[in-house]
């Protein structure tokens, strides 16, 4: 497959920790309903999943707010749970609420039953990530996602969203065996599924492990991260010759930081309960970090969003080329987030970090 040329591939040498001529910046679920344009589409679509699985529209979607803000990347609009939904357990989104299963993995015979699907059901995905491609024209890079095997399992075992994971933790004490089948399952579904975006022409891929957080200490490592190692063994590294980065996030997960540096990708995103400062120290030089702005920063007036920005870029330290840092929030955007409120980051982030990179290392962390 080819594709039009990068024009701007500062964040994929951010995640390479290559030196950058300002640190890039993209917001999780920068796609959504704080934009109106968001909201009239889905409208138009009549449900989140009649956006995500119509090609046409996930591209018009993905581009929204490139339209609107600078930013240094684009990412799928879609999400998590298309794989559960694919293995059959019927995914709804009922306006104004969460995510829902029509059907949860919880006993024997729901787990035995359980198989890797084909990835032909998922070929809506990969066809929108080939036409978002070719929309961006090499604007800036598209990254890929899918959510970790233990996220994934929280909702196919709770059905929904949950506010204290009681069904998957009391699989997890009663019945160990059941939850490592759904996340071997799961593991071999996910890196089957990046590989396909990869194919398809995703040019950096994420794993978001929302709910990794949520687990106790040695709990964390075998249901959780050993699941997402799994999937980062088995993933494509390039594409067509070019390098292809992985990002893994664990919200919550900043007490693990070092193990998780130690997974196998090439940058670790981090909430913002994370201080990027000693962060960076606990990794070193062996991934780049992405984060970490708390998402209710973006309620404040522009002046003050702009003055959180350069305390974010301030803990991570000034310059050092190479070093490797990804503006982001610590978790997606709030949907009553003013966009103004992202304009004023943006251009604090990319104005404020300019002035340190020309700097050329003279302000070493
Ligand atoms: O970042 C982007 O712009 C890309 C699109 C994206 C969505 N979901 C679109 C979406 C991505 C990367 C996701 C990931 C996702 N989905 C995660 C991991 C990231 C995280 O937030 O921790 C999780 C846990 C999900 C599951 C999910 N999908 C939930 C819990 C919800 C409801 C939450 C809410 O904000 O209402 C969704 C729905 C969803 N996925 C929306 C969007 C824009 C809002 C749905 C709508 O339009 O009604």
């Amino acid at each position: 497959m080819s594709f039009p040329e990068l024009q701007n591939d500062v964040f994929l040498r951010a995640l390479q920790r290559q030196p950058v001529p300002y640190t890039p910046i993209w917001l999780m679920r920068q796609a959504g309903r704080y934009l109106a344009e968001y909201k009239e589409a889905r409208a138009r679509a009549g449900s989140f999943m009649g956006l995500a699985t119509n090609p046409d529209l996930a591209t018009e979607v993905t581009l929204q707010p490139l339209e609107r803000f600078p930013l240094d990347a684009a990412i799928l609009f879609s999400d998590i749970l298309t794989i559960p939904d694919a293995m059959g357990l019927g995914l709804s989104f009922a306006q104004g609420e969460g995510p829902r299963f029509a059907k949860t993995v919880r006993d024997e015979a729901a787990v035995q039953a359980l198989t890797v699907p084909d990835m032909g059901s998922l070929d809506y995905v990969f066809r929108a990530v080939t036409q978002i491609r070719h929309a961006l024209s090499g604007r800036v890079p598209l990254i890929g996602f899918a959510g970790s095997p233990f996220t994934l399992a929280c909702y196919m075992v709770e059905g929904q969203g949950s506010s204290d994971y009681r069904t998957i933790k009391t699989m997890l004490y009663q019945r160990p065996d059941l939850l490592h089948r759904i996340l071997e399952v799961n593991a071999e579904a996910v890196a089957q599924y990046l590989n396909a975006q990869i194919d398809a022409g995703a040019q950096a891929v994420m794993i978001f492990d929302s709910w990794g957080g949520v687990l106790a200490d040695g709990a964390f490592q075998a249901f959780s991260l050993d699941y997402t190692r799994r999937v980062l063994s088995q993933l494509k590294r390039e594409s067509n010759g070019v390098a292809v980065p992985s990002i893994v996030f664990t919200k919550g997960g900043g007490m693990w930081l070092d193990q998780i540096a130690a997974v196998g990708s090439d940058a670790v995103g981090v909430d913002w309960t994370v201080n990027l400062q000693q962060a960076r120290q606990r990794v070193g030089d062996r991934v780049a970090l992405q984060g970490n702005l708390d998402p209710m920063a973006l309620f404040a007036s522009p002046e003050q969003v702009a003055a959180e920005a350069r305390r974010v870029l301030d803990d991570f330290g000034t310059v050092s080329p190479g070093a490797g840092h990804v503006f982001n929030l610590g978790h997606g955007i709030s949907q009553f987030t003013p966009p103004e409120s992202v304009v004023a980051l943006v251009a604090e982030v990319h104005e404020y970090s300019a002035r340190f990179h020309q700097a050329g290392g003279a302000n070493q962390a």
